[in-house]
């Protein structure tokens, strides 16, 4: 009986393919980086063709490698939010996908809040009026791009993971996850609602099925034999997943492009105060698990962003030895608002900035402050868990920054916290995994799924607390600032 099982994991900045054996050794990958399209101020796009384009060939070249017939499901796991626009009849996208850090519906969403609508929007959906959700990004692309109006009944709309399984099988479906972040869905019922699809003036005639997270969503024939796509979850569910946060108060945070904080809530669903977002945990034979939210808009992209546009690092790596070289910040603070501010604060507005620089301030303070920015924005969001009434007891912390033991033990030191790494950092593979090794029949449950998970490391705060305070009002300093 086939036993391994293939992921899907299409992300921000690259689309891989992952295979995993039953006992979660990761067995291949295969990895491609996707172009960033960055329009105008605030704009941010993908070329849907491209992501299918380059997913397919990972995907193909880890099955190619695979032994024959031992690929028992698929799993995929995906960047919320973006959506992508198509003509079902004949499978080709009909415009740029318009991905979740995109700022161009901040007018609408302004307008929607000030003729009252975010109490009403929040109670329904869990969310917030903000550019990230999916929905002002479809009222904006229906508004704005004639073709899609022009497609008639064969425009198709979905999130990243709809798209994808759209190409491998044909079916038109999301996962309750994915169909969470649209601002479309009714958190409660894990249905589309008539109320807010007519607020965002969307059509449900071209929005997908919404489905379990684990099941039987289909089956390709494009990666050799017939093979069943049994798991789907946004990426941040996926990590959840992956890092065994299934029971309630169990948190995980991710720093991957952006970074996202999870706090599972178990079978009810939790109302922030705090400008937190309620979101769906997974759902699982249409019981829906829920989660509190937490969602920075920017954290490797700063990385990135110093390293390839600022030209001031080489490497992502170096920033560690780089951080290390100076005993502190030197007063300097970035507030990363490259994409405006996400939770808790929601100003899409908001631009980044550096203060706090003198002449004795180098490149190292500058380096040093990017990296602790990490920290005091996880440090705002714990703030606003322990407000709602989730504080946490320990961090699970996964995601590409976290290969830099500086920052993990930063965030131990800042959030005066545990701070928990696994071994084997792909946790959002491994969350989509153990949901198709469910939904395919190899775990009775996402409990026994989790034996999948591997090694762990831990990271102990050290730091005293004069130094976190000294760190924590210079940052709230510098995001008054910011945020004017
Ligand atoms: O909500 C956006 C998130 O899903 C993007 O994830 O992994 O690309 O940072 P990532």
């Amino acid at each position: 009986m086939p036993d391994h099982i293939l992921v899907i994991d299409e992300g921000t900045t690259s689309t891989r393919a992952m295979l995993f054996s039953a006992d979660g050794t990761p067995l291949d990958t295969e990895q491609q980086e996707l172009t960033q399209s960055y329009p105008g101020p605030g704009l941010v796009e993908h070329d849907p063709a491209e992501i299918w384009d380059k997913t397919l060939a990972c995907a193909r070249a880890v099955a190619s490698r695979a032994a024959p017939g031992s690929i028992r499901a698929i799993g995929i796991t995906n960047q919320r939010e973006t959506v992508v626009f198509w003509n079902r009849r004949t499978g080709e996208p009909l415009a740029p996908a318009i991905v979740w850090q995109d700022r161009r519906t901040a007018p609408l969403c302004r307008r929607l809040k000030e003729d009252g609508h975010e109490t009403a929007v929040q109670a329904k959906t869990g969310l917030l009026l903000d550019p990230y959700f999916s929905a002002t990004k479809i009222a904006w692309a229906c508004e704005n791009w004639p073709q899609l109006r022009e497609a008639g009944d064969d425009l198709a709309i979905g999130t990243i993971e709809s798209w994808l399984i759209f190409k491998l099988t044909g079916a038109h479906i999301t996962d309750a996850t994915n169909a969470s972040r649209t601002a479309l869905m009714a958190i409660g019922s894990g249905q589309w609602d008539d109320g807010l699809l007519s607020l965002f003036g969307v059509d449900r005639r071209h929005l997908p099925e919404i489905v379990d997270c684990a099941g039987s969503f289909g089956e390709t024939a494009l990666l050799g034999g017939s093979i069943p796509i049994c798991g789907m979850a946004g990426d941040q569910q996926a990590a959840a997943i992956g890092q065994a946060c299934l029971r309630p108060g169990d948190t995980k945070a991710t720093f991957g492009t952006g970074a996202f904080i999870l706090t599972q809530a178990g079978r009810r669903l939790p109302t922030s105060r705090h400008r937190l977002l309620s979101t769906i945990a997974w759902q699982l034979n249409g019981e829906r698990h829920y989660a509190l939210e937490g969602a920075i808009f920017v954290a490797g992209s700063l990385i990135q962003w110093l390293r390839d546009s600022v030209k001031l690092i080489r490497t992502s790596a170096e920033t560690e030895e780089i951080a290390r070289s100076v005993p502190d910040n030197g007063g300097v603070y970035l507030v990363p608002a490259l994409s405006g501010l996400g939770a808790p604060h929601w100003e899409p507005e908001a631009r980044a900035a550096i203060s706090g620089l003198s002449f004795a301030s180098t490149r190292a303070h500058i380096v040093r402050a990017a990296l602790e920015a990490m920290a005091h924005q996880a440090s705002d969001l714990k703030s606003a868990f322990a407000a709602d009434g989730q504080d946490w007891a320990k961090l699970r912390v996964d995601g590409g920054m976290m290969a830099n033991d500086w920052l993990a033990q930063d965030l131990a030191d800042m959030l005066d916290l545990e701070v928990e790494r696994p071994a084997f950092a792909e946790t959002t593979a491994l969350g989509a995994a153990m949901l198709a090794g469910v939904g395919s029949g190899l775990f009775a449950d996402l409990e026994e799924a989790a034996a999948m998970r591997g090694k762990l490391e831990s990271f102990t705060p050290k730091m005293d607390g004069k130094t976190r305070e000294t760190r924590l009002s210079g940052w709230k300093h510098a995001v008054e600032a910011v945020i004017g």
